[in-house]
Order: structure tokens, then sequence, then C-alpha cells
């Protein structure tokens, strides 16, 4: 195929549908990116979780990133069937990264979603990896099953491409088509073919990397340097607390600065910021270095829920109530504002935190679902917020919080309650309550 293989003709028979794209893994990144490319292309969408396929069937995305409006318009296909992607030339592999309990990286998914590529995959055809890995993995761990299972040689007989996803869950203005996309080949022919496909739906356009590690790389440390940014900020915020210094004052006042980077306390969830790092961590140490900055940073922002409790439970002394018999109300389940996905939400230590002290805690949230945070963390989320609260802590800036006022948690809480405002939101606002933030 060296020597045939035309980018121009292998994109000219994408736009005439001549050619199929496939999108394996069907969640946060994978759908709203089969979804955009079909309304350009011929999609198939493929994941091997069945109930997921049934749902996108019906145009519902389980992850509510991706209206129903948006599905009509775009030619796709859903399966969980991997014969019915085998006719596809161009793979798109948004599988999930996730780390295991000891943060080591769990690559199954992507040998699998590998594998599985491999045994339909025809010489001539272009994979293109959007996962987020450490800098290597595609070419060390991807491209070798590529190769064994689907008896082809990669360069020779079929292109690879790796792009990361850079889309921020729940942002509605840095949407997909918005965020300029890094784009990477194993050669040039694949730089120019994979840069073609995604430039004709990424409005802020492409950036070629030089290669597959670079474009690996800079993904990872995006996340980490943020990771990084939070957790000093974290680690400021304990610090000037034992000052009697309001953090958030202090960022406003540094923040007047051209090149101060204003980053906000906070607790660090999800799969991607408290995830991504260990990644990094991981192929650092195995090529011998150990990167204390990044694992420093880490800890400090997973050990954030344990500080927040402590705080809790050290307001509830003052106030003179008695741990083992307060009540409080978490409100926010989420790893973030504005978003059902409660995947690694720190919320759940603040809870399990709580709760080592005997005190009885109710959590809820208006976006998270019960039943997922009941088979992920094991409690169940109250619809009905009682009025007996001792202490709130409002753990996740969702929008339906912002309007609430101190009358709204003077009526759900005892006397001298405490109001704990993990993101600051209420700053400012709150005269009579016992007012604590980060
Ligand atoms: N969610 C984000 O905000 C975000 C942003 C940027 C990058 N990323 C990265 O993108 C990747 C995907 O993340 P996500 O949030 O979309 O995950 P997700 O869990 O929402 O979706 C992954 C989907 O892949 C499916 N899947 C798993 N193994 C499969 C296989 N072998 N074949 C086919 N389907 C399979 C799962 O059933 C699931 O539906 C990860 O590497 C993540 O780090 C995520």
């Amino acid at each position: 195929m060296a020597n045939t293989f035309s980018p121009q003709h292998f994109f000219s028979d994408l736009q005439k549908k001549q050619k199929t794209i496939a999108v394996v893994g069907l969640g946060y990144v994978g759908l709203p990116i089969a979804i955009e490319f079909g309304y350009q292309f011929k999609v198939l969408g493929y994941d091997i979780n069945s109930e997921r396929i049934a749902k996108l069937r019906c145009n519902e995305d389980p992850s509510h990133e991706v209206a129903t409006e948006s599905f009509h318009q775009a030619d796709i296909y859903f399966t969980d069937n991997i014969h019915e992607i085998a006719d596809a030339s161009f793979y798109i592999i948004a599988v999930p990264t996730p780390v295991d309990h000891h943060k080591v990286p769990n690559l199954s998914p992507l040998k699998n979603a590998s594998k599985n590529i491999g045994s339909i995959l025809k010489a001539g055809d272009c994979v293109v990896y959007e996962s987020t890995v450490y800098p290597g993995c595609t070419e060390e761990i991807c491209i070798p099953i590529l190769e064994e299972t689907s008896n082809l040689k990669a360069g020779k007989d079929f292109k690879v491409g790796y792009s990361p996803e850079r889309i921020n869950p729940g942002d509605k203005i840095n949407t997909i088509t918005r965020i300029t996309k890094v784009v990477s080949g194993n050669d040039i022919d694949a730089l120019h073919l994979v840069s073609d496909v995604y430039k004709s739906i990424i409005v802020a356009g492409v950036h070629q990397a030089s290669s597959i590690k670079v474009a690996e790389a800079a993904k990872i440390i995006e996340n980490t340097q943020r990771d990084l940014n939070i957790a000093l900020m974290n680690e400021l915020s304990i610090i000037f607390d034992r000052m009697n210094i309001d953090t958030l004052e202090v960022i406003e006042a540094a923040g007047t600065k051209w090149n101060f980077a204003k980053f906000y306390p906070g607790l660090v969830g999800g799969h991607c910021i408290g995830v991504d790092p260990y990644y990094l961590t991981y192929k650092a140490i195995e090529l011998g270095y150990e990167p204390e900055v990044i694992l420093s940073g880490r800890r400090i922002n997973d050990e954030m829920g344990s500080y927040i409790t402590k705080k809790a439970i050290q307001l509830i002394i003052r106030a003179g109530k008695y741990v083992s018999k307060v009540k409080v109300l978490v409100m926010g389940a989420t790893f973030k504002e504005n978003v059902s996905d409660i995947r690694n939400s720190k919320v759940s230590d603040l809870v399990k935190e709580l709760e080592s002290f005997s005190v009885k805690v109710d959590v809820t949230d208006p976006l998270a679902d019960s039943k997922e945070v009941v088979e992920e963390y094991g409690f169940a989320l109250v619809n009905n917020i009682e009025n007996d609260y001792d202490c709130v802590i409002v753990a996740v800036g969702h929008e339906a919080y912002l309007q609430l006022d101190e009358t709204y948690f003077k009526n759900i809480m005892n006397e001298n309650g405490i109001l704990i405002d993990v993101k600051g939101i209420y700053k400012n606002k709150i005269k009579d309550l016992i007012y604590w933030t980060l």
C-alpha cells in the first residue's frame, strides 16, 4: 500500500460516502464526535455496551451531552456487533483509559478495542486513537496489537493516527468544533488524511503535531498542568486558612497582574484531571524518573475531601454541637458543576470521611442519577431536603445552586447552622450563618 495510498482519494471517498467512518466507544467523547462526523460523512457507531446502543438508537444520549435533535441530521447507525463495522475504513477509538486502585493505568479497554479492530482491519484502512494515554502508548501497545490481530503492517498496510480529545463536558461554549484539534500520524500520509478528516468538522482548525508521541504528550500535560495549578491553590488555601486570610480575595488581588494564572481551590475528581497525570507518572517511573512535583500535586488534590471534613468537624464542635448527633447535607455529588457524571467524584470521599465520625449525611444533586450513585458509592441521593440540618456543604457549583440565598439555608438548618461553601459561590452573601470556604 505504501506507494498507492492517497490521502486525497481516501478523503474524497469519505466525502462521497464510498468509505465509512466507524467510532468505537460512544461515551462522553465518542458520541459527540460520531454525531458531528455524521453531519458530513457516513458513520457507524460501535459500543460494547448494548444498553447504551439501545438508548442511542432511540436518539437518547445516556451521558446527556448530545441533545435528541442533534441525532436527527446525522447519518449514523449504532451497533454493538463488531461485524457490522467491518466495512468501515476510518476507525476512531474513544474508549476509557482509567487507572486501577493502585493508580496504575488500566489499558484493558484500549487493548480490547485494538484487538477487536485488528480482527476486522483491512489493507488501506486508517485507525485513529482519541483516548488519553501516556506518550508512547499508541506505538508501543496499540499498534503491535493491531498488527498481530490483523496480520498487517502499520505504515505499509494501514495508517495510524492519534488525535486527543479536549472537550470539556458541561461547557456549552467551548464545544467540540470550537476547540483546535491536535492531530498526528505514523507517517506523512496518515497525518494528511487525519488532518483533512478532522478539518472538515473542526471550525477552530487542526494543529499538526510532528509525531504521535508529541500529540499524546500534549494532551497529558494539559490536564497535568491544570491539576498542578489547582493543587497549588489548594495548598495555598490550607496555608491561608491558618493565617486567617481569605484565599479568594488573595487570588482576586494577585490576578490583577497580567501574568498571574487564575486558578481556584476545590475538589479535583472526574476521569480526566484526577487520572491523566497518573498515566504520565507511571511512564516516568518506568523510565527511572520519580516525578515528585506531579505526584505531590495529586496527593494534595486527593486529600482535599479529608481536609474539608476536618474543617467541618472543627466548626461543628466550635458551634457547640455533638458530632455524633449532627446531620449534614452535602449538595452536589457529580465530579464538577453542571454535568451528571459521577465517576471519580471526590464528594464520595467527603461523605465517607464524615460518616467515619458517625455523622449522619444526606446527599442531594439535581443532575446525578441516584441509581448510579448507589452502584458506584453505596449511598442513595435524597430528593426531599429536610429542615433539621446542622451543617450544609455545597460541594459542587451547579447552576441550580447559584441562586440560593441565606434564607434558603437558614430554612433547612437548625440554630447555629454552618454553611461550607467549597467553591465560594455564596461569598459575601452570608451574614448570620457560620460560613467557611476554601
Ligand atoms: N470525558 C471527557 O471529558 C474526556 C475529555 C477528553 C478526553 N477524554 C478521554 O477520552 C477517552 C474516553 O472517555 P469517555 O469519557 O468518553 O469515556 P466513557 O466511559 O464515557 O465512554 C467510553 C465508552 O467506550 C465503551 N467501550 C469500552 N470498551 C470498549 C471496547 N472494547 N469497544 C467498544 N466500546 C468500548 C464503553 O462502553 C463506553 O460507552 C478516555 O481516554 C478519556 O480519558 C475524556
